[in-house]
Protein backbone atom coordinates (compact mmCIF):
# COMPACT_ATOMS: atom_id res chain seq x y z
CA UNK A 1 0.00 0.00 0.00
CA UNK A 2 1.20 3.44 -1.01
CA UNK A 3 2.09 6.19 1.65
CA UNK A 4 -1.20 8.36 2.70
CA UNK A 5 -1.43 11.65 1.70
CA UNK A 6 -2.33 13.86 4.96
CA UNK A 7 -4.72 16.64 4.31
CA UNK A 8 -5.94 19.47 6.79
CA UNK A 9 -8.32 22.12 6.52
CA UNK A 10 -7.77 25.65 8.09
CA UNK A 11 -10.90 27.46 8.73
CA UNK A 12 -14.20 24.97 9.30
CA UNK A 13 -16.95 27.94 8.92
CA UNK A 14 -19.19 27.64 5.45
CA UNK A 15 -16.60 26.85 2.69
CA UNK A 16 -14.29 25.24 4.93
CA UNK A 17 -16.77 22.19 5.93
CA UNK A 18 -17.76 22.09 1.71
CA UNK A 19 -13.42 21.11 1.46
CA UNK A 20 -13.74 18.23 4.75
CA UNK A 21 -16.63 16.99 2.82
CA UNK A 22 -14.51 17.33 -0.55
CA UNK A 23 -11.73 15.30 0.87
CA UNK A 24 -13.75 12.62 1.79
CA UNK A 25 -15.38 12.28 -1.22
CA UNK A 26 -12.49 12.81 -3.40
CA UNK A 27 -11.10 8.75 -3.54
CA UNK A 28 -14.62 7.35 -4.02
CA UNK A 29 -14.87 9.34 -7.53
CA UNK A 30 -13.09 8.66 -10.93
CA UNK A 31 -10.35 6.50 -12.24
CA UNK A 32 -7.55 5.46 -11.00
CA UNK A 33 -7.68 4.95 -7.40
CA UNK A 34 -6.33 7.53 -5.43
CA UNK A 35 -3.18 6.71 -2.91
CA UNK A 36 -5.04 6.12 0.63
CA UNK A 37 -6.09 9.40 2.32
CA UNK A 38 -5.41 10.25 5.91
CA UNK A 39 -7.22 12.93 7.39
CA UNK A 40 -5.43 14.42 10.05
CA UNK A 41 -6.77 17.67 11.05
CA UNK A 42 -9.29 20.55 10.78
CA UNK A 43 -8.42 23.72 12.59
CA UNK A 44 -10.89 26.83 13.69
CA UNK A 45 -9.84 30.07 15.42
CA UNK A 46 -13.06 28.48 17.44
CA UNK A 47 -12.48 25.34 18.93
CA UNK A 48 -16.07 24.07 18.98
CA UNK A 49 -16.59 24.97 15.64
CA UNK A 50 -13.55 22.99 14.41
CA UNK A 51 -13.90 20.06 16.93
CA UNK A 52 -17.98 19.70 15.40
CA UNK A 53 -16.01 19.44 12.17
CA UNK A 54 -13.45 17.08 12.94
CA UNK A 55 -16.33 14.50 14.02
CA UNK A 56 -18.58 15.54 11.53
CA UNK A 57 -16.26 14.85 8.67
CA UNK A 58 -14.25 11.82 10.23
CA UNK A 59 -10.45 13.97 10.77
CA UNK A 60 -8.63 13.00 13.70
CA UNK A 61 -8.08 15.61 15.47
CA UNK A 62 -9.18 19.44 15.61
CA UNK A 63 -7.33 22.56 16.56
CA UNK A 64 -7.35 26.22 17.01
CA UNK A 65 -3.76 27.22 15.88
CA UNK A 66 -3.15 26.57 12.74
CA UNK A 67 0.87 26.95 13.20
CA UNK A 68 0.64 23.59 14.94
CA UNK A 69 0.37 22.39 11.35
CA UNK A 70 3.70 23.51 9.93
CA UNK A 71 5.69 21.19 12.60
CA UNK A 72 3.39 18.18 11.71
CA UNK A 73 4.70 15.49 9.29
CA UNK A 74 1.92 13.73 8.69
CA UNK A 75 0.37 16.91 7.07
CA UNK A 76 1.06 16.97 3.18
CA UNK A 77 -1.68 18.88 1.55
CA UNK A 78 -3.54 22.24 3.26
CA UNK A 79 -6.69 23.91 2.35
CA UNK A 80 -6.83 27.89 3.28
CA UNK A 81 -10.81 28.32 4.08
CA UNK A 82 -10.85 31.79 6.35
CA UNK A 83 -11.21 35.15 6.00
CA UNK A 84 -9.44 36.91 3.22
CA UNK A 85 -6.61 39.06 4.72
CA UNK A 86 -5.49 35.55 6.39
CA UNK A 87 -4.78 34.05 2.84
CA UNK A 88 -0.90 35.62 2.45
CA UNK A 89 0.51 34.54 5.78
CA UNK A 90 -0.75 31.36 6.14
CA UNK A 91 0.15 30.41 2.70
CA UNK A 92 3.31 31.82 3.03
CA UNK A 93 4.11 29.60 6.17
CA UNK A 94 3.05 26.67 4.95
CA UNK A 95 4.58 26.61 1.57
CA UNK A 96 8.08 27.49 3.77
CA UNK A 97 7.03 24.01 5.52
CA UNK A 98 7.20 21.92 2.53
CA UNK A 99 2.92 21.71 2.60
CA UNK A 100 0.69 21.80 -0.69
CA UNK A 101 -1.70 24.61 -0.75
CA UNK A 102 -4.98 24.61 -1.96
CA UNK A 103 -6.43 28.17 -0.87
CA UNK A 104 -9.87 29.55 -1.25
CA UNK A 105 -10.88 32.60 -3.68
CA UNK A 106 -10.29 35.37 -4.04
CA UNK A 107 -6.38 34.47 -3.77
CA UNK A 108 -6.04 37.23 -1.05
CA UNK A 109 -7.36 40.42 0.31
CA UNK A 110 -5.20 42.75 -2.26
CA UNK A 111 -3.42 42.10 -5.34
CA UNK A 112 -0.11 42.90 -3.52
CA UNK A 113 -0.89 39.92 -0.94
CA UNK A 114 -1.78 37.47 -4.06
CA UNK A 115 1.06 38.09 -5.88
CA UNK A 116 3.30 37.76 -2.62
CA UNK A 117 1.69 34.49 -2.56
CA UNK A 118 2.18 33.41 -6.28
CA UNK A 119 5.77 34.60 -5.80
CA UNK A 120 6.53 32.32 -2.87
CA UNK A 121 4.29 29.13 -4.82
CA UNK A 122 6.60 30.15 -7.64
CA UNK A 123 9.82 29.43 -5.07
CA UNK A 124 8.83 26.29 -4.13
CA UNK A 125 7.77 24.37 -7.92
CA UNK A 126 8.25 21.02 -5.90
CA UNK A 127 4.82 21.51 -4.17
CA UNK A 128 1.23 21.63 -5.53
CA UNK A 129 -1.02 25.22 -5.21
CA UNK A 130 -4.35 26.29 -6.56
CA UNK A 131 -7.38 28.68 -6.26
CA UNK A 132 -10.63 27.24 -5.35
CA UNK A 133 -12.63 28.50 -8.34
CA UNK A 134 -14.62 25.35 -7.83
CA UNK A 135 -17.45 27.03 -10.46
CA UNK A 136 -14.86 25.69 -13.36
CA UNK A 137 -16.39 22.72 -12.47
CA UNK A 138 -19.75 22.92 -12.67
CA UNK A 139 -20.56 20.56 -15.94
CA UNK A 140 -22.86 22.60 -17.82
CA UNK A 141 -20.09 25.37 -17.43
CA UNK A 142 -17.50 22.91 -18.82
CA UNK A 143 -19.64 21.33 -21.35
CA UNK A 144 -20.62 24.83 -22.67
CA UNK A 145 -16.45 25.86 -22.39
CA UNK A 146 -16.09 22.43 -24.83
CA UNK A 147 -18.99 23.64 -27.24
CA UNK A 148 -17.90 26.83 -27.90
CA UNK A 149 -14.60 26.13 -29.12
CA UNK A 150 -15.81 22.56 -30.98
CA UNK A 151 -18.30 24.58 -33.22
CA UNK A 152 -20.20 28.04 -32.13
CA UNK A 153 -17.63 30.24 -33.58
CA UNK A 154 -16.32 33.63 -32.28
CA UNK A 155 -17.19 35.13 -29.50
CA UNK A 156 -19.13 38.58 -29.68
CA UNK A 157 -21.17 39.27 -26.69
CA UNK A 158 -20.82 37.38 -22.47
CA UNK A 159 -23.57 38.77 -20.70
CA UNK A 160 -22.76 37.22 -17.12
CA UNK A 161 -24.12 38.25 -13.51
CA UNK A 162 -23.51 36.65 -9.71
CA UNK A 163 -26.42 37.93 -7.81
CA UNK A 164 -27.48 36.88 -3.87
CA UNK A 165 -29.21 37.82 -1.21
CA UNK A 166 -26.73 37.08 1.40
CA UNK A 167 -26.29 40.54 2.41
CA UNK A 168 -29.86 41.45 1.41
CA UNK A 169 -31.30 42.17 5.33
CA UNK A 170 -29.52 44.64 7.97
CA UNK A 171 -30.23 42.03 10.42
CA UNK A 172 -27.02 39.66 9.09
CA UNK A 173 -24.16 40.31 11.16
CA UNK A 174 -21.23 42.04 10.84
CA UNK A 175 -18.74 39.17 9.42
CA UNK A 176 -15.20 40.25 7.51
CA UNK A 177 -17.32 39.97 4.10
CA UNK A 178 -17.81 43.38 4.90
CA UNK A 179 -14.39 45.06 5.85
CA UNK A 180 -12.28 46.51 3.18
CA UNK A 181 -12.31 49.01 0.83
CA UNK A 182 -14.85 49.46 -2.15
CA UNK A 183 -14.16 46.43 -4.72
CA UNK A 184 -13.55 44.11 -1.49
CA UNK A 185 -17.08 43.65 -1.04
CA UNK A 186 -19.29 41.57 -3.46
CA UNK A 187 -17.04 42.27 -6.35
CA UNK A 188 -14.39 40.25 -4.67
CA UNK A 189 -16.37 38.00 -2.87
CA UNK A 190 -18.75 36.10 -5.95
CA UNK A 191 -17.69 38.58 -8.81
CA UNK A 192 -14.45 37.09 -8.39
CA UNK A 193 -16.56 33.56 -9.54
CA UNK A 194 -17.93 35.61 -12.18
CA UNK A 195 -14.66 36.77 -13.90
CA UNK A 196 -12.79 33.33 -13.77
CA UNK A 197 -15.57 32.11 -15.40
CA UNK A 198 -15.89 35.06 -18.03
CA UNK A 199 -12.25 33.80 -19.11
CA UNK A 200 -12.10 30.38 -18.44
CA UNK A 201 -15.23 30.20 -21.33
CA UNK A 202 -14.58 32.90 -23.39
CA UNK A 203 -10.75 33.90 -23.03
CA UNK A 204 -8.95 36.79 -21.72
CA UNK A 205 -10.25 40.61 -21.29
CA UNK A 206 -8.03 43.25 -22.60
CA UNK A 207 -9.84 46.18 -20.54
CA UNK A 208 -12.51 47.12 -18.23
CA UNK A 209 -14.56 49.93 -18.21
CA UNK A 210 -17.84 51.95 -16.71
CA UNK A 211 -17.38 50.25 -13.20
CA UNK A 212 -19.90 51.63 -10.40
CA UNK A 213 -20.61 50.89 -6.65
CA UNK A 214 -23.33 51.06 -4.48
CA UNK A 215 -24.03 50.07 -0.76
CA UNK A 216 -27.03 50.22 0.52
CA UNK A 217 -27.02 48.49 4.52
CA UNK A 218 -24.27 50.60 5.12
CA UNK A 219 -23.98 49.61 9.24
CA UNK A 220 -24.45 46.21 10.64
CA UNK A 221 -24.57 44.89 13.98
CA UNK A 222 -21.99 42.72 15.85
CA UNK A 223 -22.92 39.15 16.57
CA UNK A 224 -23.13 38.36 20.36
CA UNK A 225 -20.89 35.01 19.53
CA UNK A 226 -19.10 33.50 16.63
CA UNK A 227 -20.93 33.51 13.35
CA UNK A 228 -20.04 31.80 9.72
CA UNK A 229 -20.89 32.25 6.12
CA UNK A 230 -24.24 34.34 5.61
CA UNK A 231 -25.84 32.46 8.77
CA UNK A 232 -28.20 34.84 11.35
CA UNK A 233 -27.26 35.16 14.87
CA UNK A 234 -27.96 36.86 17.85
CA UNK A 235 -26.89 40.48 17.36
CA UNK A 236 -25.44 42.73 19.75
CA UNK A 237 -26.36 46.71 20.22
CA UNK A 238 -22.97 47.85 18.86
CA UNK A 239 -22.78 47.97 15.02
CA UNK A 240 -19.98 48.98 13.51
CA UNK A 241 -19.83 50.56 9.57
CA UNK A 242 -20.14 48.37 6.06
CA UNK A 243 -16.61 49.79 4.76
CA UNK A 244 -17.41 48.10 0.84
CA UNK A 245 -19.45 47.25 -2.36
CA UNK A 246 -22.94 45.10 -1.85
CA UNK A 247 -23.54 46.14 -5.46
CA UNK A 248 -20.96 46.20 -8.58
CA UNK A 249 -21.19 46.47 -12.36
CA UNK A 250 -18.91 46.85 -15.27
CA UNK A 251 -18.17 46.02 -18.94
CA UNK A 252 -15.44 44.85 -20.33
CA UNK A 253 -13.85 44.13 -23.82
CA UNK A 254 -11.68 40.42 -24.69
CA UNK A 255 -8.71 40.33 -26.25
CA UNK A 256 -10.58 38.45 -29.46
CA UNK A 257 -13.38 42.11 -29.96
CA UNK A 258 -16.06 40.53 -27.65
CA UNK A 259 -17.62 43.01 -24.99
CA UNK A 260 -18.59 41.77 -21.73
CA UNK A 261 -21.75 42.82 -19.49
CA UNK A 262 -21.18 42.22 -15.31
CA UNK A 263 -23.35 42.66 -13.06
CA UNK A 264 -22.80 41.76 -9.48
CA UNK A 265 -25.28 41.80 -5.96
CA UNK A 266 -25.06 40.47 -2.72
CA UNK A 267 -28.32 42.39 -2.02
CA UNK A 268 -30.53 41.02 -4.97
CA UNK A 269 -34.03 39.74 -3.30
CA UNK A 270 -34.95 36.37 -4.76
CA UNK A 271 -31.51 35.46 -5.66
CA UNK A 272 -30.47 33.14 -3.43
CA UNK A 273 -27.11 32.28 -5.36
CA UNK A 274 -27.74 33.04 -8.96
CA UNK A 275 -24.71 32.58 -11.46
CA UNK A 276 -25.56 33.03 -14.59
CA UNK A 277 -24.63 33.68 -18.23
CA UNK A 278 -26.02 34.31 -21.58
CA UNK A 279 -23.28 33.93 -24.87
CA UNK A 280 -24.08 35.05 -28.00
CA UNK A 281 -21.14 33.40 -30.87
CA UNK A 282 -21.08 33.64 -34.83
CA UNK A 283 -23.01 30.37 -35.41
CA UNK A 284 -25.33 29.67 -32.30
CA UNK A 285 -25.84 30.80 -28.10
CA UNK A 286 -25.78 29.06 -24.58
CA UNK A 287 -27.18 30.05 -21.54
CA UNK A 288 -26.91 29.16 -18.31
CA UNK A 289 -28.32 29.79 -14.77
CA UNK A 290 -27.15 27.96 -11.10
CA UNK A 291 -30.58 28.40 -10.48
CA UNK A 292 -30.99 25.04 -12.54
CA UNK A 293 -27.52 23.76 -12.67
CA UNK A 294 -28.08 20.62 -14.26
CA UNK A 295 -29.33 21.95 -17.91
CA UNK A 296 -28.73 24.75 -20.16
CA UNK A 297 -29.75 25.99 -23.42
CA UNK A 298 -28.21 25.81 -26.46
CA UNK A 299 -28.75 27.08 -30.36
CA UNK A 300 -26.41 25.58 -32.71
CA UNK A 301 -26.33 25.41 -36.30
CA UNK A 302 -27.91 28.53 -36.50
CA UNK A 303 -29.78 28.84 -39.83
CA UNK A 304 -31.92 32.32 -40.09
CA UNK A 305 -34.73 30.11 -41.40
CA UNK A 306 -37.80 31.30 -38.81
CA UNK A 307 -37.03 27.88 -36.46
CA UNK A 308 -34.13 28.53 -34.83
CA UNK A 309 -34.66 28.36 -30.82
CA UNK A 310 -32.93 27.11 -27.85
CA UNK A 311 -32.58 23.72 -27.36
CA UNK A 312 -32.63 22.76 -23.49
CA UNK A 313 -30.42 19.49 -22.73
CA UNK A 314 -30.25 18.28 -19.52
CA UNK A 315 -26.45 17.46 -18.05
CA UNK A 316 -25.34 13.81 -17.44
CA UNK A 317 -22.96 11.52 -18.00
CA UNK A 318 -22.17 12.30 -21.74
CA UNK A 319 -20.72 15.55 -20.22
CA UNK A 320 -17.64 16.81 -18.13
CA UNK A 321 -17.25 15.70 -14.65
CA UNK A 322 -20.46 13.59 -14.83
CA UNK A 323 -19.24 9.76 -15.61
CA UNK A 324 -17.77 8.59 -12.26
CA UNK A 325 -18.14 11.71 -10.56
CA UNK A 326 -21.27 10.68 -8.57
CA UNK A 327 -22.23 7.91 -6.68
CA UNK A 328 -25.11 7.31 -9.59
CA UNK A 329 -23.78 8.59 -13.06
CA UNK A 330 -26.95 7.75 -14.92
CA UNK A 331 -28.94 10.44 -17.07
CA UNK A 332 -31.09 12.90 -15.33
CA UNK A 333 -29.49 12.50 -11.98
CA UNK A 334 -28.81 15.77 -10.23
CA UNK A 335 -25.31 17.31 -8.21
CA UNK A 336 -25.01 20.04 -6.01
CA UNK A 337 -22.15 22.72 -5.49
CA UNK A 338 -20.74 20.21 -2.89
CA UNK A 339 -20.41 17.77 -5.16
CA UNK A 340 -17.97 20.36 -7.22
CA UNK A 341 -16.22 20.51 -3.81
CA UNK A 342 -15.11 16.90 -4.39
CA UNK A 343 -14.23 16.93 -8.17
CA UNK A 344 -12.27 19.80 -6.94
CA UNK A 345 -10.30 18.23 -4.00
CA UNK A 346 -10.11 15.13 -6.32
CA UNK A 347 -8.39 17.29 -8.84
CA UNK A 348 -5.68 18.56 -6.67
CA UNK A 349 -4.83 15.07 -4.59
CA UNK A 350 -4.11 13.79 -7.93
CA UNK A 351 -1.75 16.50 -8.88
CA UNK A 352 -0.11 15.93 -5.82
CA UNK A 353 -0.11 12.15 -6.15
CA UNK A 354 1.22 12.78 -9.97
CA UNK A 355 -2.06 10.88 -10.83
CA UNK A 356 -3.28 11.42 -14.27
CA UNK A 357 -7.27 10.74 -14.10
CA UNK A 358 -7.91 13.43 -17.07
CA UNK A 359 -9.41 15.76 -14.45
CA UNK A 360 -8.01 19.67 -15.87
CA UNK A 361 -5.78 21.07 -12.83
CA UNK A 362 -7.05 23.24 -10.16
CA UNK A 363 -6.52 27.21 -10.85
CA UNK A 364 -3.07 28.04 -10.06
CA UNK A 365 -2.45 30.74 -7.82
CA UNK A 366 -1.22 32.88 -11.24
CA UNK A 367 -4.88 32.50 -11.85
CA UNK A 368 -5.84 33.62 -8.51
CA UNK A 369 -3.60 36.82 -9.31
CA UNK A 370 -4.83 37.21 -13.22
CA UNK A 371 -8.70 37.43 -11.11
CA UNK A 372 -7.48 39.91 -8.60
CA UNK A 373 -5.74 42.09 -11.28
CA UNK A 374 -9.06 42.50 -12.90
CA UNK A 375 -10.63 43.11 -9.60
CA UNK A 376 -8.36 45.80 -9.12
CA UNK A 377 -8.61 47.37 -12.52
CA UNK A 378 -12.57 47.24 -11.91
CA UNK A 379 -11.91 49.49 -9.09
CA UNK A 380 -9.31 52.23 -10.37
CA UNK A 381 -11.96 52.64 -12.96
CA UNK A 382 -15.19 53.43 -10.43
CA UNK A 383 -12.54 55.74 -8.45
CA UNK A 384 -11.88 57.55 -11.92
CA UNK A 385 -15.94 57.45 -12.62
CA UNK A 386 -15.67 54.42 -14.74
CA UNK A 387 -12.42 55.09 -17.05
CA UNK A 388 -11.43 52.69 -19.24
CA UNK A 389 -8.10 50.45 -17.46
CA UNK A 390 -6.43 48.35 -20.16
CA UNK A 391 -4.97 44.82 -18.46
CA UNK A 392 -2.03 43.04 -18.71
CA UNK A 393 -1.94 40.20 -21.41
CA UNK A 394 -2.97 36.72 -20.20
CA UNK A 395 -2.32 33.11 -21.24
CA UNK A 396 -5.11 31.51 -18.76
CA UNK A 397 -4.61 28.24 -18.19
N1 LIG B 1 -15.48 28.70 -3.49
C1 LIG B 1 -16.62 29.08 -2.93
O1 LIG B 1 -17.70 28.84 -3.48
C2 LIG B 1 -16.59 29.81 -1.61
C3 LIG B 1 -17.77 29.96 -0.88
C4 LIG B 1 -17.70 30.63 0.34
C5 LIG B 1 -16.51 31.15 0.80
N2 LIG B 1 -15.38 31.01 0.03
C6 LIG B 1 -14.09 31.53 0.52
O2 LIG B 1 -13.68 30.76 1.64
C7 LIG B 1 -13.03 31.58 2.61
C8 LIG B 1 -13.80 31.47 3.93
O3 LIG B 1 -15.13 31.92 3.73
P1 LIG B 1 -16.33 31.37 4.63
O4 LIG B 1 -17.57 31.90 4.05
O5 LIG B 1 -16.18 29.91 4.82
O6 LIG B 1 -16.00 32.15 5.98
P2 LIG B 1 -16.67 31.89 7.39
O7 LIG B 1 -16.70 33.22 8.07
O8 LIG B 1 -17.93 31.11 7.24
O9 LIG B 1 -15.65 30.93 8.14
C9 LIG B 1 -14.36 31.33 8.46
C10 LIG B 1 -13.90 30.50 9.63
O10 LIG B 1 -12.54 30.86 9.88
C11 LIG B 1 -12.36 30.80 11.29
N3 LIG B 1 -11.16 31.58 11.60
C12 LIG B 1 -11.02 32.92 11.74
N4 LIG B 1 -9.74 33.22 12.00
C13 LIG B 1 -9.06 32.05 12.00
C14 LIG B 1 -7.70 31.71 12.21
N5 LIG B 1 -6.77 32.64 12.46
N6 LIG B 1 -7.34 30.40 12.16
C15 LIG B 1 -8.26 29.44 11.91
N7 LIG B 1 -9.57 29.72 11.72
C16 LIG B 1 -9.95 31.01 11.75
C17 LIG B 1 -13.63 31.35 11.86
O11 LIG B 1 -13.82 30.94 13.20
C18 LIG B 1 -14.68 30.75 10.91
O12 LIG B 1 -15.21 29.53 11.42
C19 LIG B 1 -13.00 32.98 2.01
O13 LIG B 1 -11.79 33.18 1.34
C20 LIG B 1 -14.16 32.97 1.03
O14 LIG B 1 -14.02 33.90 -0.05
C21 LIG B 1 -15.42 30.34 -1.14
Amino acid sequence: MSTPIGVAVIGAGMAGRAHCAGYRSAPTLFDPPLPPIRYVAVVDADEAVAQDAATRYGFERAGTDWRELLTDDSVDVVSIVVANSLHREIAEALLDAGKHVLSEKPLADTLENARAMADAAAAHPELVTGTGFVYRRQPAVAAIRDLLRAELGEVSHFNGRYWCDYARSAQTPMAWRYKGRPGTGALADIGSHLIDLAEFVVGPLSHVSGAAFTTKVTERHLAAGTTYGHAKAQLTDVTEPVENDDVATFTAHFENGAVGTFSISRIAPGHANSLAFDLFAETGATKWDMDAPAEFSVIRNLRGDGYDGYNRVLVGPDHPYLKGGVPMDFPGVSFGVGDLFGFQARAFLEQVAGIDGGLPPVASFADGVRDLTIIDAVIRSAEQNGATVELPPHHAS
